[in-house]
């Protein structure tokens, strides 16, 4: 998938730069060419000598190196590459892409380039979390370039949670998704995907019995056919698809946060399966056993983050597809839940226990779009997903 594409990789200034070694091995292994760019910082971290011996090619450094400019030229070197790839991506070089600022080498590139562009951003969590990155983040999504990561984990700093640049072999596969030509190429697909977990006190919560498996496969489906995908996924039992873009939440609500901060797409699947209802006051303290009887559990109703996409008028994507999930009269219900939720397709399933679909690995699904209700054969999860995805395919090129 890689053989023969030419890679420009712009190493920004943090200690996960010492990952780009094997990113760069990876790639090549693959067929890839690496162009390598550093930064000022960078070069703190890694030597230029190592990057540039396993690239096999010379390092950018500088923006007035003279001979590079006589050579090739900084407009010709941004452009001559199938994607740009930024890792680790800093909250700095985050921050000037988001501006246009382009006061070195590697910020004057992505300034100049109209190659697609791919970020891994790698930070501390704090930095991560701070709302002037998380705006930058959304600015750059909004501009079209591709996120891989960061992923939660114990970091140099000393701390943990968000801010790990994506391993090697993950920004692979997002480079290959986003070099991937196909029918869905230059589209962004939202997906959820998973139960959610609705808390009743820190150790406890509400959930379902959904695996995640149906929308990890339209995930990488989707992906398999060039779009980008942001998938917002509950705690599912199953990895998330390589190549997408991944958003872990728990409760609906915070999958709703999360939708609205994935918008504008061009399209949205509901594969989640959102809780209906949580606890209305969550404890904050671990319920005890006490001799005064049972607690009891005021239940609120969630936000049905389906109808609020489908019915939202500007901003809305150009097609919303609804899951249903029933037991009995699958088309009836379905039909009712299309026009009721103000979706453009439901994907129906009987989930009755007889069936086994319901953490299976195979699905029969009725898709009910305005022309009606079409019975698709028993087949595998993947094989479902990957006739979704030609369809919304389809659909999307229709519009
Ligand atoms: O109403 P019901 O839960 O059967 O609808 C299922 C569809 O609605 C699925 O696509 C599911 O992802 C979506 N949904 C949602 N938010 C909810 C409940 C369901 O997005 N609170």
């Amino acid at each position: 998938m890689l053989a023969g594409k030419r890679i420009l990789l712009i190493i920004g200034g943090g200690i996960a730069a010492f990952k780009c070694h094997d990113l760069i091995r990876q790639l090549t292994e693959r067929g890839a060419s690496v162009t390598p760019v550093m930064t000022r910082a960078a070069a703190e971290f890694v030597t230029p000598l190592s990057i540039s011996a396993l690239a096999g090619e010379k390092v950018f450094t500088e923006l007035f190196d003279l001979t590079a400019e006589a050579e090739m030229g900084h407009i010709q070197l941004s452009r001559s590459a199938d994607l740009v790839v930024v890792a680790p991506a800093t909250a700095n070089l985050m921050a000037k892409m988001a501006q246009g600022l382009a006061d070195d080498l590697a910020s004057t590139l992505l300034l100049a380039t109209d190659t697609p562009v791919l970020v891994a951003p790698a930070m501390n969590v704090r930095m991560w979390e701070h709302p002037a990155t998380q705006r930058n983040l959304a600015v750059l999504q909004g501009d079209g370039i591709r996120v891989v990561g960061p992923s939660d984990g114990a970091m140099a700093c000393g701390e943990f949670g968000p801010g790990r640049m994506a391993e090697p072999m993950e920004i692979v596969e997002a480079v290959g998704a986003a070099l991937a030509d196909g029918p869905l190429t230059g589209r962004r697909i939202l997906v959820t995907s998973g139960p959610t977990h609705e808390p009743i006190d820190p150790v406890r919560y509400i959930a379902n019995r959904s695996s995640g498996a149906q929308g990890t496969a339209i995930g990488a489906a989707l992906a398999a056919l060039g779009a980008e995908v942001i998938f917002v996924t509950g705690p599912a039992d199953v990895p998330p698809p390589a190549g997408v873009r991944v958003v872990r939440v728990e409760s609906a609500r915070e999958m709703q946060a999360a939708v609205a901060e994935a918008l504008p797409v061009d399209a949205g699947v509901f594969a989640a399966a959102v809780a209906d209802w949580r606890v209305a006051s969550a404890s904050d303290r671990k319920l005890k056993k006490t001799r005064d009887g049972l607690p009891a559990l005021e239940l609120a109703e969630n936000p049905d983050i389906l109808a609020g996409v489908s019915q939202m008028g500007a901003g809305r994507p150009g097609l919303v597809v609804g899951f249903a999930a029933e037991t009995d009269d699958v088309v009836a219900h379905a039909t009712a839940k299309r026009a009721r939720k103000g979706c453009d397709w439901i994907v129906a399933n009987d989930v009755s226990p007889a069936t086994g679909i319901m953490g299976g690995q195979e699905n029969a699904v009725v898709l009910i779009t305005a022309d009606g209700a079409e019975s698709w054969p028993r087949m595998s999860k993947t094989e479902v997903a990957r006739q979704l995805a030609g369809r919304i395919a389809g659909a999307l090129q229709d519009a």
